[in-house]
Parts: C-alpha cells; structure tokens; sequence
C-alpha cells in the first residue's frame, strides 16, 4: 500500500474562519500584530484543524493538539501533535499571506513555505546559513534569490520533519541541494513544490515511496 502525503495550501483571509480555532489560538490570534499576519496564522490553523478533524471526528475547535518536547531544552514547544490520534502527522508552515499544511499517516511530514518577495538581506542570510556545499551552489546559480529560497525551504524542511526545528547553527546542517532522498538523522525524501507565485516551498517525508498530493483548500 502506498502512503499518501496531502499538502493543502491557503490564501483565505475570511475572518469565520476563527470559529474553526481553539480559544488559545483566538486569543494568540487576536495579540498579533498586523491583520496580514494574523489573518495568515487563522488560515493555517483553520485548515488544519478541519483536515484533523475529517480524519478524527472531533469537531475542529476541540482538537487536542499539544506540543513535544524541545529536542533542546526539553520544554514544552516541540513539534505540534494530534493528542487525539497521534498517528496523524502533520506540519504547519505560513509565509506571506499564503498558510500550507502537510498531512500524512504514521509518516513523519516537515513543511516549509516562503514568499520570495521578502528580498531584503538574502546574501547575508545566505552567508550565515548556508553550509559549504549550499554556497557553493547558491554561487554557481549566480546568487539568485530563488535559489536561495529553494536551499531554505529545503533545510527547514527537514528541520520541521525531525522536529529540531531552528535549535542550531544552520550552516553546521547541510543539505544536498540537488537530490531527492538525503539522508539527516534518518532518511527523508524531499519534494520541491510548484506553488503559485511567488512563492517556494519544500516537502521532506520519512523514508521513500510515498506519493504526493497537493491540493488547494477553499473554506
Ligand atoms: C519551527 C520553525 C523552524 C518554524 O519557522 P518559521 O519559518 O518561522 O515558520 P513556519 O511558518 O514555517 O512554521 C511555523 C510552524 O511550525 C510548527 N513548529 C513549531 N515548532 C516546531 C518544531 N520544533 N518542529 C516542527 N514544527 C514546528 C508550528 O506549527 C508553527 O506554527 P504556529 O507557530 O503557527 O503554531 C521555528 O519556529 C523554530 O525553529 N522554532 C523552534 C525554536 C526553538 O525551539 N528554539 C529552542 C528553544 S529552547
């Protein structure tokens, strides 16, 4: 049997959809600052909560979903889990006013979306974060931004996949920027997403073989 991995992408910004939220999410919702990015923040938890909620049962704003532990500190803001079936995975990304989320079964997901058009500081960036390997390649495509983003989303990827999330120094982890499966803390295959736009955005899953669905999700 073939794993499915769905990914759901979002630009909806219609306010009902908090309804969908929990209170603390409402509550973290409501002290953000600027409607753009709290606009975003609902989308992506709005979706998430009813794709869980389609495979739970469970109404979308009574969904438990909790927090592992810091794979540094031990505390407790980890990567998110589904309290009330933890075989569902998932990951949650927003960039821009577009919100993504990658749901699979038993499978460990790591998503990561950018909006490209955020330019400002990107050979800096690349400076600070990339590995070796990474500049080499960054410089062989001409410091392109694009292709920047490509090697960001791809490493963050993975990072949201193991569930370290941004616990290190990133030029320490390297990626190879050109292959499909790589192998960090475990094996994990990646796909490079066509997203509209501007924007870019990576899919690493655990181990090979699953396939890939991506899907536009209108509320
Ligand atoms: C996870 C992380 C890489 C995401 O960065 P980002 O590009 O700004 O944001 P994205 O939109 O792509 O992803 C955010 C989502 O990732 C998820 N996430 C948070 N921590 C995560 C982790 N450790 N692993 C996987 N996913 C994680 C959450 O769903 C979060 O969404 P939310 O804040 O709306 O609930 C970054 O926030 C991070 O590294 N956080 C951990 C920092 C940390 O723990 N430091 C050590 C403290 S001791």
């Amino acid at each position: 049997v073939v794993s499915t991995v769905e990914v759901w992408t979002t630009s909806s910004a219609a306010r009902e959809l908090d309804a969908l939220l929990s209170d603390d999410e409402r509550v973290r919702a409501l002290a953000m600052r600027g409607e753009a990015h709290s606009a975003r923040y609902v989308a992506a938890h709005a979706l998430l909560r009813s794709l869980l909620a389609e495979r739970t049962n469970i109404p979308p704003a009574r969904i438990r979903i909790e927090r592992r532990s810091c794979v540094r500190c031990g505390g407790p803001h980890g990567k998110p889990f589904c309290a009330d079936d933890p075989s569902i995975t998932f990951s949650l990304s927003h960039s821009g006013d577009m919100a993504a989320v990658a749901v699979a079964s038993s499978l460990e997901v790591g998503l990561d979306i950018e909006d490209t058009s955020r330019k400002r500081g990107v050979a800096r960036l690349a400076a600070k974060t990339l590995s070796d390997r990474e500049r080499l390649f960054f410089e062989a495509s001409g410091s392109e931004d694009a292709c920047f983003f490509r090697l960001w989303t791809r490493k963050e990827a993975v990072l949201k996949a193991t569930g370290a999330g941004i616990t290190r120094r990133l030029s320490g982890v390297s990626i190879p920027p050109d292959e499909s499966t790589v192998n960090f803390e475990g094996v994990w295959t990646l796909t490079d997403l066509s997203l509209p736009g501007r924007y870019v955005g990576t899919l690493a899953v655990e181990g090979s073989g699953a396939a890939v669905r991506q899907r536009e999700w209108t509320p």
